[in-house]
């Protein structure tokens, strides 16, 4: 130990360190590592704290990890159309419109075998069953509810989520009714998202999923749900569903984006007057009054990446679980920074994952489900 530059602000018991540090005898042997040629020799600083000592290996960085991530948090977003083959989704790569008859069980499976055994069900309604009312949204032969049906009849342990709102069953793309003067028309849509909600209580869904942001939508079907003596299916709101550009591939690979409106037919070009204004935080502790009031079971925040405020201001503010939906733009946005070579993609992707859990979600419905669920079981 050489002379050090004594620092000015060298303290008292720095300086006995210093001292008792130049006085014992180093055993040279053990010291393996080398100086960096040009570093200073300087005495250690006087810190009572030193936060890199819980970093310093990966046992015990591990030991302290504070969030961790688990498939068993994932829902798994898949949809589904009439067709025999699956049709990839443009702007969503590795996503798929999956086919009913040969796609849709073979997916599942390969999620459920990564360790994924929940999902929400999507389904592309055929433009010739779409109606101003969006009543197809109750066939109990539609879609959805076959897609239901299938699917806990193949795997009764599955929990299947569906999603309540009309926009992929309305010719104007709105998730409620939309009346000739532009106006979403509040509680009769909620009388039809009723039926819609037993309708896929009917068919076997575990939790039912709206989606709409109509006012008193989640008490009017807690209500119809307990009347046709579906006690036991539970309600996932979307509680804080922000009016979101992230949602622009979900709209391309269902066809479900607002329509343009005519002379005759006005037809809102955004769903502003329903969907929560990004710039918004108090309301959400608002809609989250509601909906627990209501009778929710799960409130989600929607999206996520962007909404982490939203997500903890959820969090701290209910005893309820809270969900997060990591939505079609955030998983294209990264797909392409990964194609493009500007991500690692997996790195990438866990991040943004444990960041909405550490945020405060206990579940998160990702595009990525089934990759992530392979990454982690990969391990760290
Ligand atoms: C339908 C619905 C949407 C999403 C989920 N349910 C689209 C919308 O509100 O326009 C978006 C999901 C995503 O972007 O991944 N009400």
């Amino acid at each position: 130990m050489g002379d050090y530059p004594l620092s000015a602000r060298e303290s008292a018991r720095g300086r006995e360190r210093r001292a008792r540090v130049e006085k014992s005898e180093i055993d040279k042997d053990v010291c393996v590592c080398v100086m960096v040629v040009g570093a200073p020799v300087v005495p250690p600083q006087d810190l009572p704290s030193r936060p890199r000592r819980n970093r310093r290996s990966p046992t015990v960085r591990k030991a302290f990890r504070e969030t961790i991530l688990t498939p068993d948090n994932f829902i798994y977003p898949i949809f589904v159309h009439e067709g025999d083959e699956n049709i990839p989704i443009g702007s969503m790569p590795g996503q798929d419109r999956l086919s009913f008859k040969n796609g849709l069980i073979k997916q599942v499976r390969e999620a459920r075998a990564a360790g994924v055994n929940q999902v929400v069900v999507f389904p592309k309604t055929p433009d010739n069953l779409k109606t101003a009312c969006g009543k197809e949204a109750f066939n109990p032969n539609g879609l959805a509810q076959r897609s239901i049906s299938l699917l806990k009849d193949t795997f009764p342990d599955l929990e299947v989520y569906t999603d309540v709102a009309l926009d992929p069953y309305n010719t104007m793309g709105h998730d409620g009714m939309v009346r000739s003067d532009g106006v979403i028309m509040n509680d009769e849509t909620v009388y039809y998202l009723c039926q819609q909600a037993v309708s896929q209580a009917r068919a076997g869904a575990d939790v039912i999923s709206p989606s709409d942001m109509m006012d008193g939508r989640v008490g009017a079907i807690r209500q119809a749900l307990d009347d046709e003596g579906f006690t036991n299916v539970a309600i996932m709101s979307y509680t804080a569903k922000y009016n979101s550009a992230y949602y622009g591939p979900f709209r391309d690979a269902l066809a479900s984006a607002p329509r343009p409106g005519s002379e005759d037919w006005k037809i809102p070009k955004d769903k502003a007057e329903y969907q929560m204004d990004p710039a918004n935080y108090r309301e959400c502790l608002r809609e989250a009054a509601l909906d627990e009031a209501e009778g929710a079971d799960i409130m989600m925040v929607k999206p996520a990446g962007a909404y982490l405020d939203i997500i903890r201001a959820l969090r701290d503010s209910t005893t309820l679980p809270i969900s997060a939906y990591q939505v079609s733009g955030e998983y294209s946005m990264l797909k392409a920074a990964a194609a493009a070579g500007y991500l690692n993609e997996r790195d990438a992707v866990l991040e943004s994952l444990i960041a909405i859990k550490r945020a405060g979600a206990d579940l998160t419905l990702t595009y990525y489900a089934i990759d992530a669920a392979k990454w982690i079981q990969e391990g760290n």
